[in-house]
């Protein structure tokens, strides 16, 4: 088995996922993997898939696990000797979980763990306008959006957390702290597993 650090960063939209990944690479070395990212890099580039891909993004839906599968592979072949890797906003169904599981095994690494921001939708829902008019995200600007994209977490996401907490590697830390308190919550986790 390689020796390799690999995490998957969860919550719901707005947790803190995107926020929080810089300081990790910084400290571990490890290399971003955000779907969310790709997917809009794929939107502004207007590849072929484009077109589907904004329109389920926009509406607050989920993408195909197929089209985020691919993605993700691609990345995981395209990283040189990796220390490991940060998983953001992936997996988001069990299928995909799986599909990691399977990919990790063919590079002879595993998930060490997952660590699950949780906050209550009311931080969600401010975090997510605040950033509205910062960033300018399409699937930001409206709260029905934003209802959406919380409701499929509920429904189709959260089951993710069962995934790995079946396998021993479920960590929950509370999102609802400032991003430095957050951080720290996270490093103790990782310390704690990998020592
Ligand atoms: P994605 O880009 O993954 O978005 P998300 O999961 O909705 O999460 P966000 O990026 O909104 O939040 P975050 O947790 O990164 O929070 P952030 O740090 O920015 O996915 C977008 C869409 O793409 C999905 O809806 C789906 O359509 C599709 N998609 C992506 N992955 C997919 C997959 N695997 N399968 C299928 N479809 C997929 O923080 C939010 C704000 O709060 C920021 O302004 C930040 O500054 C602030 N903030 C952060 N932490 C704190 C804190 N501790 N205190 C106060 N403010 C804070
Ligand atoms: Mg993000």
């Amino acid at each position: 088995m390689r020796n390799m650090l690999n995490i998957v960063l969860f919550g719901p939209p707005g947790a803190g996922k995107g926020t929080q990944s810089p300081m990790l690479i910084e400290k571990y070395g490890l290399i971003h993997l955000s779907t969310g990212e790709m997917l809009r890099d794929e939107i502004k580039r207007g590849t072929p898939l484009s077109e589907e891909i904004k329109h389920l993004i926009e509406a607050g839906h989920l993408v195909s696990d197929k089209i985020v599968f691919e993605m993700v592979r691609e990345q995981l072949e395209a990283a040189r000797s990796p220390k490991g890797f940060i998983f953001d906003g992936f997996p988001r169904t069990t299928k995909q979980a799986e599909m990691l599981d399977k990919e990790m095994a063919d590079h002879d690494t595993k998930i060490d763990m997952m660590i699950a921001l949780q906050l209550d939708d009311e931080t969600i829902i401010k975090r997510i306008q605040r950033r509205a008019e910062i960033e300018g995200r399409a699937d930001d600007a409206d709260v029905s959006i934003i209802h959406t994209r919380i409701k499929n977490y509920n429904e189709q996401t959260a089951v993710v957390m069962d995934y790995y907490r079946a396998q021993g590697k479920f960590h929950f830390v509370d999102g609802n702290k400032t991003p430095q308190d957050t951080f720290a919550a996270i490093c103790a986790v990782i310390e704690k597993v990998t020592k």
